[in-house]
């Protein structure tokens, strides 16, 4: 569709109106004129019909009758013929007048004002008609018309329209460039808005636009625009610190490789000590793997993959499976684990062991010895709620918002910083996300609860899954 600017829209807008308004206008004048015209032609009609009617009235001798057709002559000629009259007796015989008019049974019988009769010649001329008894001797009934030429009131109709379409013209076409001016001038600040937008640089996330002196509609626009600048801003910011974070990830396993490898080439080794230095770069390479497929699968997650393989389960069955798996670490620390609840869901095994094994393995780190963790499942009409809580130390707020993001951790410099990058929680978040749910953590009364939503009603899961609660 072709694109057209505001500016035009709106004058083209106010021409339809304006044509709209004085197209109205003018008809109403027009009307207006031809009735008050109309009225003018039948008062100067009447007027004269009332002049001679009592002529007409008191025929009473041939002498009468001769001095009206003389009367009657001399009126016609000195109105330059612009006025006639006729009269007809009740056959329709012209009695007096011209013949222009020859046929007297087109004029309606009664009295009254009308156009020219239909199949008249005289197309311009308004009639006025009378009918009257004649008191000769023999009270005849008689007609009388009288005709007035119409041509001057046409004229001035006619050079009224002109005029009034000419006006109207130029009075659209006025209004079509003021229209256009105007819009033009209040789209200004639109315009000011959007360069200044244009000038915003790439890279310089502190740029705003300049909300002072824009008008209130605006005011709203521009305010959400620089609302997105500052989401970008964190945006930006977050991604930096995690292309930082990723640097510094890779970096270490990176180093540890070469200053090894520059050690083994460095001597002549026998084979236990190269074996040994290619056994501890396979550590680092597997590490660095686990990072680079940790990463790839949260990316599918933030791209919008959805949980596929998905299953009606009991989930209090398969957070027995997890922990089963992390057993030895359990006895480890002397900690117990109690599950409460159960829900049948429609989830992803597979991404469910994963999401809740890395709860599992945080709780166990951070849990006060020989506590019991506590896996809670509860439910509610849209959503299953899975929780790991420990107790442990408490977790400052600040922290607690951000432990989900990648490669956050409270305190880096912990000595299991090697083997814990801090990806955890961003996996059960990721999984979460999978599920079309979300995650939750909270720090009360000395226990630390980490924990998902799983929602009930995201596309691949069955409908009919039957949730219970125990
Ligand atoms: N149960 C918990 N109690 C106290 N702090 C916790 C608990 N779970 C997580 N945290 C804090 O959240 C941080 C992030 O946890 P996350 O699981 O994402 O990473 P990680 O365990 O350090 O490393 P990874 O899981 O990649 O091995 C942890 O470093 C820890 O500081
Ligand atoms: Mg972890």
């Amino acid at each position: 569709m072709k694109k057209t600017s505001i500016s035009s829209r709106l004058s083209v807008m106010f021409v339809l109106c304006s044509v709209l308004m004085l197209s109205v206008y003018g008809l109403y004048l027009r009307s207006s004129l031809d009735d008050s015209l109309t009225k003018q032609m039948h008062n100067e009609l009447e007027f004269r019909a009332n002049l001679i009617a009592p002529w007409v009235s008191s025929r009473a001798s041939p002498e009468a009758w001769k001095r009206l057709d003389n009367k009657l002559t001399n009126l016609v000629e000195a109105e330059g013929g612009r006025v006639k009259y006729w009269i007809f007796d009740a056959d329709s015989t012209v009695l007096l007048g011209d013949n222009s008019l020859s046929d007297a049974s087109q004029i309606p019988s009664t009295s009254g004002f009308t156009r020219t009769p239909s199949d008249s010649e005289l197309s311009s001329d308004r009639y006025l008609y009378t009918t009257f008894t004649s008191f000769d001797g023999e009270n005849t009934t008689l007609r009388f018309v009288v005709s007035i030429d119409s041509t001057a009131y046409v004229g001035t109709l006619n050079e009224f329209t002109r005029t009034l379409i000419l006006i109207s013209i130029l009075g659209i076409s006025l209004v079509a460039l003021l229209g256009f001016a105007i819009s033009r001038m209040g789209m200004r600040p639109v315009q000011r808005l959007s360069s200044q937008a244009e000038k915003l640089e790439a890279g310089n996330y502190d740029q705003r636009l300049d909300t002072t002196n824009l008008p209130n509609e605006l005011q709203a626009l521009a305010a959400s625009f620089n609302g997105v600048l500052d989401r970008q801003k964190v945006a930006w910011q977050q991604l930096e610190s995690f292309n930082a974070d990723v640097a510094h990830e890779l970096r270490t396993p990176l180093t540890n490789m070469i200053g090894q490898t520059q050690f083994g080439l460095s001597h002549k080794h026998d084979i236990a000590e190269l074996e040994e230095i290619l056994g501890s770069n396979l550590e680092e390479l597997e590490r660095m793997t686990s990072i680079v497929n940790d990463m790839l699968f949260m990316s599918h997650a933030q791209a919008g993959e959805r949980a596929t393989q998905t299953s009606d389960v009991s989930l209090k069955k398969e957070a027995l499976k997890t922990v089963e798996y992390i057993e030895p670490l359990l006895e480890e620390r002397a900690l117990d684990v109690e599950i409460k609840g159960d829900a049948i869901a429609c989830i992803d095994c597979r991404l469910f062991h994963r999401a809740l094994a890395n709860l599992l393995g945080n709780s166990v780190r951070y849990a006060n010895p020989k506590s019991t963790i506590l896996v809670s499942i509860t439910m509610d009409a849209s959503d299953v709620f899975v929780s790991v809580s420990n107790e442990g130390e408490p977790i400052d707020p600040t922290h607690l918002n951000r432990l989900f993001e990648r490669f956050y951790r409270v305190d880096s410099s912990r000595g299991d910083s090697r083997t814990h990058h801090g990806l955890g929680l961003s996996i059960v978040k990721a999984v979460a996300l999978m599920h079309k749910g979300d995650v939750f953590a909270t720090s009360r009364d000395g226990v630390n609860t980490f924990g998902l939503t799983l929602s009930i009603n995201h596309p691949n899961q069955m409908e009919n899954s039957i949730l219970t609660k125990k």
